[in-house]
């Protein structure tokens, strides 16, 4: 039967790459979940299956040994949930193998934050299968600690929304804070189909602060700014003023060099169909895009992100963080 653990997505609405340095960002958790489902195997190994990537193989120890697809993407792709499991169980002194199987509806690579999600089902359900229960805040620091060895620098923002769900200020020294919004907040995702990955674009950007360090301050400052105002829209509920801030933080990341061609595309088809704003969301370079538009454009907002190439969706907060789905 095995235990089984989900987390969700996410999408950062206002923040992201300035949040590494140290500014705020409002983030949402999205309806769209991975789930782990783990067991106990017969041998001391770790058994690793993706369906959704059509991967599988095998940790003895430290060497990995591919049985379908690529070995060298699989390896990436497993190795943070290994260290995610040895995490666990390396605290709770045990040592037994383990069968995973991971299910995932979050496309990967795509700034959705499907390995921060994976890495905290993973972690969740390797504590409900040793029945241990770990808190959340034990979850959260299991996957940023992972995901420091994925994305190199994180600023901890994927791993507390996968954790946490809802919506959240997050800010490295200050931790979280619920983001008081009042109504559900109509989105469109726009996929633009590039994968990237999220360390190689967080490293552009700091090549760029230490380049240009005094114009890239004001950038920052501008950056907090448009955050600051965006809590007060959100507690109004004035989703106009959070458009033309969605705007205004598109163009400070364009600035850092995080937008690409293929995100441009869709940003701009998605605002001259109606969108009241649109950016890119988490690492840029490719990705996805989101576009805030009221109820009854979203249909025309996503068949314009649609004919300019990319493959839209419309996005759902959920409140619901990390959780065991069957232990
Ligand atoms: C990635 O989802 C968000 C970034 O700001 C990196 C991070 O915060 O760790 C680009």
């Amino acid at each position: 039967m095995g235990v089984v653990a989900s987390a969700p997505a996410k999408i950062i609405l206002f923040g992201e790459h300035f949040v590494v340095y140290g500014e705020p960002a409002i983030v949402l958790a999205i309806d769209k979940r991975a789930y782990v489902k783990i067991e106990a195997s017969r041998d001391d190994n770790l058994h690793l299956r993706s369906k959704t990537l059509n991967l599988s193989g095998c940790f003895e120890g430290n060497s990995f040994k591919v049985e379908q697809g690529n070995a060298r993407e699989a390896k990436i792709k497993f190795e943070p949930v290994k260290r995610a499991v040895e995490s666990v169980l390396e605290k709770h002194q045990k040592h037994i193998g383990l069968n995973i199987e991971i299910n995932s509806s979050i496309p990967v690579g795509a700034g959705l934050g499907s390995s921060a999600a994976v890495i905290a089902a993973t972690a969740a359900a390797t504590g409900a299968l040793l029945d241990v229960k770990l808190s959340k805040e034990e979850i959260f620091r299991i996957t940023y600690e992972t995901e420091r060895i994925v994305h190199g620098n994180p600023s901890g923002v994927d791993p507390a929304i996968s954790t946490f769900g809802g919506a959240i200020i997050f800010q490295v020294d200050t931790g979280f804070k619920p983001l008081d919004a009042k109504e559900n907040i109509p989105l469109v995702i726009g996929e633009t189909g590039v994968e990237r990955s999220t360390r190689a674009q967080v490293e552009k950007v700091r090549i760029i602060v230490e380049k240009y360090p005094r114009i890239v301050e004001n950038i920052m400052k501008a950056a907090r700014e448009v955050v600051l105002r965006a809590i007060d829209a959100f507690k109004e509920n004035d989703l106009k003023t959070l458009g033309a801030l969605m705007n205004m933080n598109h163009a400070l990341l364009y600035g850092i060099g995080v937008s690409d061609e293929s995100l441009e595309w869709l940003v701009n088809a998605a605002r001259k169909a109606g969108a009241l704003g649109a950016k890119l969301t988490g690492a840029g370079g490719g990705g996805c895009m989101i576009a805030l538009s009221e109820d009854e454009k979203l249909q025309q907002v996503s068949e314009a992100i649609h004919r300019a190439g990319g493959r839209p969706f419309v996005a759902r907060k959920t409140d619901e963080g990390v959780k065991i789905e069957r232990s």
